[in-house]
């Protein structure tokens, strides 16, 4: 399962939908040209946009307000420019390290729980990385492959709706047809303190031979100045917050603390959301638990696919699946921050959110 390839398709919709999009970034990149043709324009266009040293090894550019690792601005914006979301449609959006990796197991195991019952030993997740399948929407738009363009790859993926997509941009940057088509929009947040902590593992594990990292103190710094991939952190969830209180029936706002206090009812929220509620009878047979089962830091660590899989094998940055599952715990900043830090953190974040109602540190 995941994204096939669509034969019969010989147009390419990337370059005339985002002719009929008005894509802001650039509305008539790749005008009857190919998709490579389309994406070396966006990469253009990125590399023109404003940059800074990042959190790791890479640099971001900053777009909308908000900062971006590079490899991924100019699929990020071909996205934008392109993507046509359906009213199926579910959208998991996160700030890198909140979670992505489970709550695609978990949607898809709730989404797909009539064809897939959680216990069975055949069940997808535990064959294939949550990553294949569910599939960051940009991820589709890395690829320079000339044979299928992203739009058709898009459009290829499998029936049954919906589609279960996943971003990490802001909520302001996202296609217009993700608003207008009126799909759900799931966001998952965490302490940053936590997210940050969890970032700096990863981008260690996954760097190119040879990189260096921004060392940890000057790291937070820039985070503290708001500087993270799809940062700031704060601003991030903020939009979301707000969406979801303005269109609770599209957008939904979880808690990775929230997830891991109370796994079952925060599946039976999310699959009530989904408008796919347990019904009485799953509830009494444990349906719901058994979701959390299979979706467990452990059951999934022990997947071969999640274990020693690769992530981006199509694209320029891969690395290992196990990259994405460290400790999984809430708190396990305190092993890595000082306690001024902390405050100074847990500050800035309070002060940037006044006035939203939003909290965000645990
Ligand atoms: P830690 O580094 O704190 O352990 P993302 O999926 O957004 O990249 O986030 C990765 C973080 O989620 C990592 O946090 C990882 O260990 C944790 N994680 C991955 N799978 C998990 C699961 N099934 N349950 C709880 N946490 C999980």
């Amino acid at each position: 399962m995941g994204i096939a390839p669509s034969p019969s398709c010989t147009v390419h919709p990337a370059t005339s939908i985002a002719r009929r999009t008005g894509d802001d970034m650039g509305a008539n990149a790749g005008d009857g040209e190919g998709w490579p043709n389309a994406l070396a324009k966006y990469e253009a266009l990125a590399s023109s946009l404003p940059s800074r040293k990042g959190l790791g090894s890479a640099l971001y550019r900053r777009h909308g307000g908000f900062w971006y690792p590079e490899h991924l601005m100019a699929p990020t914006l071909a996205a934008r420019g392109s993507f046509v979301a359906r009213p199926s449609d579910v959208i998991l959006a996160t700030i890198p390290k909140s979670g992505t990796t489970w709550l695609k197991a978990l949607s898809f195991s709730v989404v797909h729980r009539g064809r897939h019952a959680p216990g069975s030993p055949g069940h997808p997740l535990l064959g294939s990385s949550p990553h294949d399948l569910v599939p960051f929407l940009h991820s589709t738009y890395e690829s320079r492959s000339a044979a299928v363009a992203p739009v058709d790859l898009l459009e290829a993926m499998p029936s049954p709706s919906p589609r279960i997509l996943a971003v990490h941009t802001p909520l302001s940057s996202l296609p217009a047809s993700v608003r207008e088509s009126g799909c759900r929009v799931v966001y998952l947040c965490r302490d940053p303190k936590d997210a940050f902590v969890s970032l700096r593992h990863y981008l260690d594990e996954i760097k190119p031979e040879g990189s260096t990292m921004t060392p940890f103190a000057e790291a937070f710094e820039l985070l503290c100045d708001g500087v993270s991939p799809f940062g700031p952190m704060w601003e991030h969830a903020a939009e979301y917050w707000k969406e979801s209180l303005a269109r609770p029936e599209q957008v939904m706002f979880l808690r990775y603390e929230s997830l891991k206090e109370d796994g079952a009812g925060s599946v039976r929220t999310l699959a009530g959301f989904l408008g796919r509620p347990f019904t009485d009878d799953e509830v009494a047979r444990g349906v719901p638990e058994a979701i959390v089962e299979l979706c467990s830091m452990q059951r999934m660590r022990s997947v071969e696919a999640n274990r020693d899989g690769k992530h981006g094998a199509a694209t320029s940055w891969s690395f290992k699946n196990s990259a994405f599952f460290r400790k999984g715990e809430v708190g396990d900043w305190k092993e890595h921050m000082t306690e001024a830090m902390a405050q100074r953190l847990d500050g800035v974040v309070k002060e940037k959110l006044r006035g939203t109602g939003l909290s965000l540190s645990h």
